[in-house]
């Protein structure tokens, strides 16, 4: 298939794709969102397809989050709906009934380390990086974010990447149960491509049973109290004071309005 920011390769069976704006170090886009929805309706439809990797491309960055350039302006009614498709879009990952692994090859910020969170298992390379820094532009993850960072961590742990902004190198994302394996950058493919077929010889029914039900251990109202929470922050001052000092490259100065 064909698209803009993504890169879609597959090898015998399994997908490789790559999110492709390496400019803007993959920050996601709604184009580059709306790519990706398009792109797992095709995994769903395609039965040649047996898993999935997602990665970034480039060395530096698998995705440095949300694209700020597109906050500026957003109210807080734009803002919940961009979480509501957001949450979407990463719903049709974690509930593909194919398993989806994140090959971290670096920067996974924000939405990227939210987009991480969405596939069924995490391989870091060791230069990787981890965070939810939304709060330095006066929001909250809203990509689903704040429901899996605390399914993963525990709350404990994701209260502090949240709430301090702080970013977690590949050895600690590992002892906090954030990613499944570290590995240097070359051997992060090979090893995703090696759990796959593994993976694959299993019977497909109950590989997307055990996804299924996985899935259903967590309620899920608590999205909706995100998207809420999403348009809040949005609402306010010091959104758009933090996502212009980002782009403007100086401090933000927030004032609590
Ligand atoms: N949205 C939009 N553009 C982004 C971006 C994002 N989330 N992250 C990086 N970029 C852009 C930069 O603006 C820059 O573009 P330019 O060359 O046109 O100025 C380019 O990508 C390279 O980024 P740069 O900041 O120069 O790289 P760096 O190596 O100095 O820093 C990061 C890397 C990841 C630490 C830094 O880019 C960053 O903090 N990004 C934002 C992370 C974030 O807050 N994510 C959550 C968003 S909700």
């Amino acid at each position: 298939m064909q698209f803009e920011n993504l890169l879609w390769e597959v090898k015998e069976d399994i997908l490789l794709l790559t999110i492709h704006r390496p400019s803007k170090l993959n920050a996601l886009n709604q184009s580059t969102m709306h790519e990706i929805s398009t792109a797992f309706d095709a995994i769903y439809q395609n039965d040649s397809i047996k898993g999935v990797i997602l990665t970034g491309s480039g060395e530096k960055a698998f995705v440095a989050g949300a694209d700020i350039s597109e906050f500026i302006g957003m109210d807080s009614s734009n803002a919940k709906s961009m979480a509501q498709r957001g949450h979407e879009v990463f719903f049709k990952i974690e509930n593909c009934p194919k398993p989806v692994i994140a090959a971290v090859n670096g920067f996974a910020l924000g939405g990227g380390c939210e987009l991480a969170m969405a596939c069924h298992i995490r391989l870091a390379a060791e230069n990787a990086r981890f965070g939810q820094p939304e709060v330095n532009l006066g929001i909250i993850p809203g990509y689903g974010g704040t429901q899996r960072l605390t399914q993963l961590v525990g709350k404990g742990k994701a209260l502090e990447l949240m709430m301090t902004a702080d970013i977690i190198d590949a050895k600690e994302a590992l002892l906090w149960g954030l990613v499944n394996h570290v590995l240097p950058l070359a051997e992060l493919i090979p090893k995703a491509l090696e759990m796959l077929s593994k993976i694959k010889q299993k019977a497909p029914i109950a590989i997307a049973q055990v996804i299924r039900s996985a899935n259903a251990s967590y309620a899920d109202n608590g999205y909706d109290i995100e998207a809420d929470a999403f348009a809040k922050s949005a609402a306010t001052e010091d959104f758009s004071e933090g996502a212009n000092a980002f782009l403007e490259k100086r401090k933000a100065n927030f004032q609590g309005k």
